[in-house]
């Protein structure tokens, strides 16, 4: 602990948890600067005050800054909350780009048009914020293409600047989703006209915030180890394999943790009964409460099956849509919460009204239904065509409910195929991205789940597992330290 102290972290990213999350990245920006400051570090993590959050349950500062974007001032006022001991939320309070509106990225129209100036605006910001909220950072840590700037505006301070020389992560959740703007956009950046090329924030004739990211940060991480590899490649590079392989000598991949105190079936209050790997009679409730909650019927033998998703091509819903016929031909009770696409929203609907009494369907965003079906549920589905980290897959391991995973990215990392000879491994893994490796998969699952012996077996080495943010948090700051 002692030799992390005075290591003061800028941690920034686009959502936070406990104040805006719509994925993942709101869960990793709410528990890893957590897991920072118990390691011993002072973390100031900023995001914009969006109109979700409440404003009156935070300290208005005194203080402000005004960025120029496309030749006019921005003003924003700060505020602030200390959440947790060694961790200050900070928010850039700035009613036009952001307080106005309801959503973070978009509305039902799709993504806010002046999405550009939105997050330009965060990236310029950045570097100004430390001197207007008195801190000194020791490294800058970046999230995802809505701060891939951040880095190149850092590397480009002038002199006496004080956070020129200021190091920089930058961290990649999805490169899936790159940050595109058009190149009429770019005047709005700022940045010299030289930057807008191939060695720079420039491709397919667009901005690219995640490409500068990846370009200029002094260290570039993915969210697991398998993840980093694999976006090398071309398939899941999503064009940027390029820079990547650029800056390979500089890309770690470091696995997400998870927070252990929220995602804690003997503490959670989402929950109708607690249960431990030690008493797992409050699990049956949980079990119980699920399916009255969808009114299906408590059949003998059947599995519970849940899933917790953005729906959304990357988590596979191709693939569950594909082995409809067959998957239900199993003796399961499906039950699924997710929002995304109307294509699969629609779908599920449909797959929800051919089986009535066996499928469990809410379309919808919903925190503490996402908890009962970790709880409830005896198997959990993440057929994903591609997977960064995923958080669910660990939830579901601290829950004694078994995953069923594709071994792709931080799935492959950290869902071990069960053996019954050896009696290892926790859950159950396919790779071909095909409805047949799926179904023989989850087959293979409803057979261990016939054998009360062997199915009690993987829950407990499940649950035995540690995947807190302690371990991850350490590696970050094993990082932050080869670069001040
Ligand atoms: P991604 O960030 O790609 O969506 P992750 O597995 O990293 O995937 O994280 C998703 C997070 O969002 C998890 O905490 C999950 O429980 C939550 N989540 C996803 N969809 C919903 C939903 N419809 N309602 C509640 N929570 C959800
Ligand atoms: C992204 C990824 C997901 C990951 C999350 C947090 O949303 O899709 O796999 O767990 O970021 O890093």
């Amino acid at each position: 602990m002692g030799k992390n102290k005075g290591l003061t972290i800028l941690f920034a990213a686009s959502e936070a948890l406990p104040f805006a999350k719509t994925g993942g990245l709101g869960d990793v920006a709410g528990g890893l600067p957590r897991a920072l400051a118990e390691a011993g570090c002072s973390v100031a993590v900023l995001l914009p005050l969006y109109g979700c959050i409440d404003k009156n349950k935070l300290q208005k500062t005194a203080s402000s800054i005004t960025v120029m974007i496309g030749g006019r001032p921005y003003i924003t006022t700060l505020y602030k909350k200390e959440v947790f001991p060694g961790v200050t939320h900070w928010f850039l309070h700035q009613p036009e780009l952001y307080y106005s509106r309801p959503n973070i990225y978009g509305d039902q129209n799709g993504d806010y048009p002046d999405n550009d100036a939105r997050f330009i605006f965060f990236n310029r910001v950045l570097a100004e914020f430390p001197a207007a909220a008195n801190l000194r950072p020791d490294v800058v840590h970046v999230n995802d293409w809505h701060l891939g700037l951040a880095p190149l505006y850092l590397k480009l301070l002038p002199q006496g600047h004080p956070m020129r020389g200021t190091p920089s992560v930058f961290s990649i959740h999805n490169l899936a989703y790159q940050g595109l703007f058009p190149r009429e956009s770019y005047p709005l950046t700022g940045l010299p006209e030289k930057y807008f090329s191939d060695d720079g924030v420039e491709i397919w004739g667009k901005i690219n915030f995640m490409k500068a990211g990846i370009l200029f940060a002094d260290a570039v991480t993915a969210v697991s180890p398998t993840y980093a590899k694999e976006i090398l490649g071309k398939e899941l590079g999503f064009g940027l394999e390029k820079p990547l392989n650029r800056r390979k000598k500089s890309l770690f991949g470091i696995l997400n943790g998870i927070d252990a105190d929220e995602w804690n079936p003997a503490t959670d209050k989402h929950l109708p009964a607690a249960y431990s790997a030690k008493k797992m009679a409050g699990k049956v409730k949980c079990r119980e409460a699920l399916l009255k909650k969808f009114s299906l019927p408590d059949v003998p033998g059947r599995a519970v099956v849940g899933i917790v998703s953005r729906m959304v091509e990357q988590k596979g819903f191709g693939l569950i849509t594909a082995a409809e016929k067959e998957l239900m031909k199993l003796n399961i009770a499906l039950v699924v919460l997710g929002t995304g696409q109307p294509k699969y929203e629609n779908e599920l609907r449909d797959i929800a009204k051919k089986h009535p009494g066996r499928v469990g369907l809410t379309i919808g965003y919903d925190e503490g239904l996402a908890h009962l079906i970790e709880a409830g549920s005896d198997l959990f589905l993440m057929p994903s065509h591609f997977e960064p980290c995923g958080l669910n897959q660990m939830y579901s391991l601290r829950y004694g409910t078994v995953p069923v995973v594709r071994a792709t990215g931080g799935l492959a990392d950290t869902v071990v195929n069960w053996q019954p000879a050896g009696k290892k491994g926790n859950g159950f893994l396919f790779k071909a991205a095909t409805p047949q490796a799926f179904v023989a998969s989850v087959k293979n699952a409803l057979k261990a789940f016939g054998n009360k012996k062997e199915w009690n077996r993987i829950v407990q080495n499940g649950m035995a597992e540690d995947h807190s943010w302690r371990k991850s948090a350490e590696r970050y700051l094993a990082l932050y330290r080869t670069l001040v």
